[in-house]
């Protein structure tokens, strides 16, 4: 019986420094279960809305105390007493209340964090292992995701130095993530000597825990993560390969992109891209065009999707109506899964199944903004993720997850998903 006694959230502080929500979930039997809510920065324009309070006078506007009534009182009324036999029961109970095609009456926040707390209460109730419990919504058999890890931010996250967002690396060969881990810091000391002796300055590190020296140009960053790879003793291609989240949406204007100084059309957009792959190891490009940009990602995949991951964030964002256009069109081959994109676990894997159905590779996701929260190293291997992308191997939150993976290569039999 999973009968729910209340939720209630509380106001928590993410790794900005801006306040999300924790939910707490309580059973009838006892069993209590809580589970906090990331946030993105770099946003796609489809994705189901943050509900945030807009109140300048508090948190410069992004308080969530709004999101934080409708869980302790809306929310809360409408589903303590009752019983929902399975996840998709509560979480279809979740938009039905909410009544809106993007989760704005209720906030995406609030109905995230309760499908969450939820998820991570019946996993106690039931005394498995929370990636347990994914993988029994998933149908798959778990698999510990190989980790891809940020290695240089530009874009959103680093300061606009440089057009594209994020450069991070996959340890191809290595079969655990202990040894991921290893191989990842080497690269990243390596790394920020170059930086501090490049550009003689104390290091700054992005969002995401990456570091974010003044690079004169997008194509510098790809030189220099080369670089490091060679500096740390490791052979580009071999040992260690990149990926890439070019986030082109956010410096795309008047149908042009706008990448250090130049102004690009679709068609040399793509060309560009197609250059880096040639001239780079690069497996995998995440929304290398613009989320609106339809047309120009088939001929994206037409150049470079036989032997590279198109990779796409903002363009689907994590919904099934999108994924399907990408599928019909061939516009895409791998998803990026961002569960606050669209606000419930149930809509979540559905978005995952499609994808899967299609032959896709999938990659879990955290966002810019997280929490000391783990849940996300569980849903990744719960749902056998190709890959989990996290960030960096530096500040907690990133860690947290990071650790999480450790602990259950340690503890149980998972083995790392082929690189
Ligand atoms: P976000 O960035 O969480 O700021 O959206 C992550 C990403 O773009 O993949
Ligand atoms: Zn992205």
């Amino acid at each position: 019986m999973t009968k729910i006694k209340s939720v209630s959230a509380i106001e928590i502080l993410d790794s900005r420094g801006r306040p999300t929500l924790l939910v707490t979930c309580r059973l009838v039997d006892g069993t209590v279960g809580r589970a906090s809510v990331p946030s993105g920065a770099s946003t796609g324009g489809a994705e189901a809305l943050e509900l945030r309070d807009n109140d300048p006078a508090r948190y410069g506007g992004y308080g969530c105390l709004k999101a934080m009534g409708h869980v302790n009182n809306d929310i809360n009324v409408h589903i303590a007493g009752s019983n929902f036999e399975t996840q998709a029961d509560l979480d279809h109970a979740l938009i039905e209340l909410d009544g809106t095609p993007n989760k704005s009456r209720l906030g995406a926040n609030a109905i995230l964090g309760v499908s969450l707390a939820f998820a991570r209460t019946v996993a106690i109730q039931q005394n498995i292992e929370l990636y347990q419990y994914f993988a029994g919504l998933s149908g798959q058999s778990a698999t510990l995701p190989r980790p891809m890890i940020n290695l240089f931010s530009g874009g959103i996250h680093g300061g606009q130095q440089t057009a594209i967002q994020d450069i991070q690396l996959v340890v191809p060969n290595v079969d655990t993530v202990q040894r991921t881990l290893e191989v990842i810091s080497d690269v990243y000391r390596a790394a920020a000597k170059r930086a501090s002796e490049r550009y003689d300055m104390r290091l700054l590190t992005a969002d995401e825990g990456g570091l974010a020296p003044p690079f004169q140009s997008s194509t510098d960053m790809f030189v220099e993560a080369v670089a490091s790879i060679e500096d740390a003793g490791y052979t580009p291609d071999e040992d260690v390969v990149l990926t890439v989240d070019v986030a082109a949406s956010h410096f795309y204007e008047g149908s042009k992109y706008h990448i250090d100084g130049e102004i690009l059309d679709s068609d040399a957009m793509t060309d560009r891209i197609a250059e880096w792959c040639e001239q780079f190891p690069v497996i995998s490009v995440e929304d290398g065009l613009a989320d609106t940009d339809w047309d120009a990602w088939q001929g994206l995949y037409k150049q470079i999707g036989d032997d590279t991951m198109v990779l796409g964030d903002d363009l689907l964002c994590t919904n099934p109506e999108r994924i399907q256009r990408a599928i019909d069109t061939r516009s895409a081959n791998s998803l990026l899964l961002k569960v606050n994109q669209i606000g419930t676990l149930t809509e979540a894997l559905r978005a995952y199944q499609l994808a899967r159905e299609a032959g896709w590779q999938v990659v879990v996701s955290a966002r810019s903004g997280e929490t000391e929260d783990d849940w996300l190293a569980d849903l990744a291997t719960g749902v056998a993720g190709d890959y989990i992308k996290v960030g960096s191997i530096t500040q907690s939150e990133r860690l947290a997850k990071y650790n999480r993976l450790l602990v259950l290569e340690n503890e149980t039999d998972l083995t790392l998903a082929s690189g």
